[in-house]
């Protein structure tokens, strides 16, 4: 796209600018000028925390209007009040957003006016996280984030690097300025193009399976899910009437999503089946390959007779079905291969074998960090060959997959 339209896109656009209380606060205020430059109409407010960084004066300079502080500041509840704010604008950026500022936000909390701004808006909202990198990596952060991120909320950054305290360094940086403001465009530029899937139905698996050895233990893997319920959350903000079929996992059901939990490899054949038809199926689940063939009504004993000789049967493979031509065929058929050596060799095999239409191929050798990680960096293997993405989150993998999805529906790519 043109850098003059991107510049044009946030022309008299409305930006209600939440600034969390952290150091890189000092950067928000570059970020309002950023923005005001580009023609869009910001609104500041500033949490408690956030005036020990910099001053209500300063923001209230750079916005060219008084910076908003307080939920019971009377004269503020009656100029505008605190829903008008939330909702009189076009979207609500949060920069930065601090470790509590998420978890209240994760929680919907709202004992101030940033927090009751983020309950009540009804608009989108973009958070640019800002922590040190232990906070960061924290698991209650970490569960906050995939909580806002099941919510629809859209985040950029953080960054890594130099944290600004004591020689220390990761992920923890908020995005520079600039970064923050293409985000910005970008979700306006999506909005404008509307809801590519509207109408569309899509049907997706994600997560492990697990096989019963007996009733207290069963075969599982290291799938965590969180691709598969990516593209399921990015799929319905396209505007897909979306069917996720879940494995057993440690994720909050995607918003606006349709959603099937299953344990076994079997349960969730039979729930894709129910689920069809479908114009566009995506198989992000790690289904397993074996169950035991005969599962033990009780909890095997040890001690008896050595170790348990446990036989297996192979399970149904469920993209391979779907995939099958016939009138219940969706017209878009994906699969997914994970695979430790010969990533793409392996890709385009299965692409013939399982007589699917895309392969989303990557490798999860442990060293990538790719299985339970929050990134991905995946081949995207068709007909036509096979095309390397840049290692990017899980949530960007699914939104360009999702648009690739729509792009072949509308006939416009492969
Ligand atoms: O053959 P492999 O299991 O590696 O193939 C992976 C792809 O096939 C994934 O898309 C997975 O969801 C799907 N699959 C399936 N049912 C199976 C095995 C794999 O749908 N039983």
């Amino acid at each position: 796209m043109a850098s003059w339209v991107l510049h044009a896109m946030l022309k008299d656009k409305r930006i209600l600018l939440i600034v969390g209380g952290g150091i890189a606060a000092y950067k928000s205020l570059d970020l309002i000028r950023r923005l005001r430059e580009r023609g869009a109409v910001v609104r500041g407010v500033l949490t408690k925390a956030a005036c020990e960084f910099v001053t209500p004066l300063s923001a209230g300079t750079l916005l060219g209007e008084r910076a908003f502080t307080d939920l019971f500041d009377r004269q503020s509840e009656f100029d505008v009040g605190h829903i008008r704010l939330a909702r009189d604008t076009d979207i609500v950026v949060v920069a930065p957003a601090t470790a509590d500022l998420m978890a209240k936000m994760a929680h919907g909390h709202a004992n101030d006016l940033a927090t009751a701004i983020l309950l009540a808006t009804d608009k989108p909202v973009l958070i640019a996280p800002a922590m040190n990198p232990r906070m960061w990596s924290h698991k209650a952060t970490q569960r906050n984030l995939a909580q806002l991120m099941s919510d629809g909320i859209e985040i950029v950054g953080p960054n890594d690097g130099e944290m600004a305290e004591a020689r220390e360094s990761g992920p923890g940086r908020m995005a520079e300025p600039l970064e923050i403001v293409a985000m910005i465009e970008g979700m306006f530029a999506r909005a404008s193009s509307g809801k590519p899937l509207a109408g569309k139905r899509v049907l997706i698996t994600s997560g492990p399976t697990h096989e019963p050895i007996d009733p207290v233990r069963y075969i599982a893997n290291r799938s965590s899910g969180k691709q598969g319920h990516a593209i399921a959350a990015a799929a319905a903000q396209a505007g897909a009437d979306v069917t996720l079929i879940a494995g057993p996992v440690n994720l909050p059901d995607p918003a606006g999503v349709r959603v099937k939990h299953v344990t076994t490899a079997q349960e969730m054949l039979s729930a894709v089946q129910a689920a069809l038809p479908a114009d566009v199926a995506i198989f992000a689940a790690a289904v397993a390959d074996w169950r035991v063939a005969q599962a033990g009504d009780q909890k095997i004993k040890k001690g008896s007779g050595g170790t348990p000789a446990l036989s297996f049967v192979e399970n149904p493979d469920i993209l391979a079905t779907v995939a099958k031509p016939g009138p219940q065929r969706p017209a878009l058929v994906i699969g997914f291969a994970a695979e430790t050596e010969n990533v793409i060799a392996h890709a385009k095999a299965k692409l013939a074998s399982k007589g699917c239409d895309w392969i989303v191929a990557n490798d999860v050798s442990p060293a990538t960090g790719i299985m339970g990680g929050d990134s991905n960096s995946i081949h995207l293997v068709t007909t036509q060959g096979a095309e390397a993405w840049p290692s990017q989150s899980k949530a960007d993998v699914a939104r360009a997959l999702i648009a690739r999805v729509a792009d072949a529906l509308a006939g416009k790519r492969q």
